[in-house]
């Protein structure tokens, strides 16, 4: 592994903590309420794991796989499902889980690609917001863990070609390292 891969950004346990904050949030928030979470894949299934266990509601999990990424670390602009949800939405509450919204541009589409199910309602939780990329401004995102800068996350789950994801801490990649693997 590269040598900044040791560069931490976020421990486990600030990760957990963060997830205990906005697991008693979510369920306030939906009390009463079955809720679908529904995980992209594969970077957010860390997130999730250790977000539910601090949310107290019926909760049912799927997943779904979309991309506009290819293997390096910049975006094509174009969105497709790859693996699409197993559940019916129809009147149901769905929280998206990502773990990192970048242009806003996967979430964009997620949402309006749901939408058109007719659920009861869509909200995000992710992981991680690197708001200083955005180009769809449009989208809100209704439960976030932590702000970056314009950084190469890689870690709990996030991945560098495939690579990193199970790292138990956020880290990222120098530009130079991006360059040089
Ligand atoms: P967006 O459509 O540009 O918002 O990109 C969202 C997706 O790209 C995320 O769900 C991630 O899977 C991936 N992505 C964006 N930024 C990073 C990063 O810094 N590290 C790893 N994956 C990223
Ligand atoms: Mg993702």
């Amino acid at each position: 592994m590269a040598e900044a891969i040791g560069k931490i950004l976020y421990t486990e346990e600030q990760i957990r903590d963060r997830a205990i904050e906005l697991g008693q949030q979510i369920t306030e928030d939906y009390a009463g309420e079955e809720l679908i979470v529904l995980t992209t894949l594969k970077g957010a299934v860390m997130w999730m794991s250790e977000l539910i266990k601090h949310i107290d509601l019926d909760v049912k999990l799927d997943f779904i796989q979309a991309g506009s990424y290819g293997s390096g670390t910049t975006s094509s602009g174009v969105v497709k499902v790859t693996k699409d949800i197993d559940m019916n939405i129809y009147k149901k509450h769905v929280l998206i889980v990502e773990d990192i919204v970048d242009t806003g541009t996967t979430l964009g589409y997620l949402e309006k690609y749901l939408g058109d199910r007719n659920p009861a309602s869509v909200k995000i939780c992710t992981l991680l917001d690197k708001p200083s990329r955005r180009k769809d401004e449009s989208l809100v995102i209704d439960y976030t863990g932590f702000v970056v800068d314009d950084l190469f996350i890689v870690g709990y789950g996030m991945d560098y070609d495939q690579k990193y994801r199970n790292l138990p801490y956020i880290s990222y990649l120098e530009p130079s390292d991006v360059d040089s693997l």
